[in-house]
């Protein structure tokens, strides 16, 4: 039976790498695609997944339009990295025409509720404001999800997590939000933090080789590959796969190892977004929910795991 899932997301290249890989994944059914003002403007984010859906011929998973700025902050998006269209400024066809939910909180919060209790498993791969008004406006929903899977954050606890990328201690899609991250870290969801502890292993970053070697099989989902990440290699000879990395962790949880930690956010203007490991000691009073944090990739494992995926007719 395939895992379903729900992906939240604000639609940049890795992300569009992370739902062509989530939809080529025999183990996953996608239920739902909620979009949020990140990497670039909801609106934005929404066209994006609409032309990668086209892409991949799923006409059938549900798209939300989520929150276009976060719950107490202006937004703050990421086009310098990601090109102003969100996909490495690459010539999509426009998408065709569907439905759109213009309430991407409500879809989400009705999909799980429709859902049985633990049947679906949230991916949140850009900044949590869509949850974090979903668990506010339905207390119930933490609860109902088997688990909460949120690329975000840098824990220390590798040396690829001990700084940020938007700031020298901030991951953006905490940064982004601080104030939704907070509510959702601290919600009773079950939680794996997929940080840039991991994500940032070049070992499990897509090279120019891959590329070349998927675009080798002439598929349109390669070439498409090519071309959303070609600004990237270009600049930096490699494409982080922050967001492929929660989708896998969401279908093989043996890729990574986690440890149990409770996690404090930073809402505070000197370190926003910063992520800090709580350690429990005797003398600390520190109350709150742990979650599981992802400490170390099995990178050789994921990448063959992404590779065959997206190559897959
Ligand atoms: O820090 C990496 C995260 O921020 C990824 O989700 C990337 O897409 C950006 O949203
Ligand atoms: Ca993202």
């Amino acid at each position: 039976m395939p895992r379903k899932i729900i992906i939240d997301t604000d639609m940049g290249v890795d992300d569009a790498l992370a739902l062509i890989f989530a939809a080529k994944l025999p183990e996953v059914q996608i239920d739902a695609v909620t979009t949020v003002s990140g990497n670039v403007h909801v609106d934005q984010a929404t066209e994006n997944a609409l032309k990668i859906l086209d892409v991949l011929g799923k006409k059938n998973v549900l798209v939300g339009r989520g929150a276009a700025k976060p719950l107490a902050r202006s937004h703050v998006h990421s086009q310098e990295i990601h090109g102003r269209n969100g996909l490495g400024d690459s010539g999509l066809p426009e998408p065709q025409l569907r439905t759109v939910y213009d309430d991407g909180v409500g879809l989400l919060i009705q999909r799980v509720l429709a859902a049985r209790k633990g049947e679906v498993t949230l991916v949140t791969i850009g900044p949590l404001t869509n949850v974090a008004q979903a668990f506010t406006r339905e207390p119930r929903l933490a609860d109902r999800l088997d688990r909460v899977v949120i690329m975000g954050g840098a824990y220390g606890l590798t040396r690829y997590g001990r700084g940020g990328n938007v700031t020298s201690e901030a991951e953006y899609n905490i940064y982004e939000d601080p104030e939704a991250a907070e509510i959702v870290f601290h919600s009773n969801a079950r939680i794996t933090a997929v940080g840039l502890d991991v994500t940032m292993n070049p070992s499990a970053a897509l090279t120019r080789q891959h590329i070349d070697h998927l675009a080798s099989k002439g598929t349109v989902v390669s070439d498409v590959i090519r071309k959303v990440t070609a600004n990237m290699v270009s600049r930096w000879g490699l494409v982080y796969l922050h967001d492929p990395i929660a989708i896998a962790a969401a279908v093989d949880k043996t890729l990574l190892r986690t440890e149990k930690h409770m996690v404090d956010i930073d809402v505070t203007e000197k370190g926003i977004g910063r992520t800090t490991i709580i350690r429990r000691d005797e003398s600390s009073s520190a109350t709150g929910h742990e979650i599981d944090i992802a400490v170390n990739i099995d990178a050789k494992r994921f990448i063959d795991m992404f590779l065959e995926a997206v190559a897959s007719s």
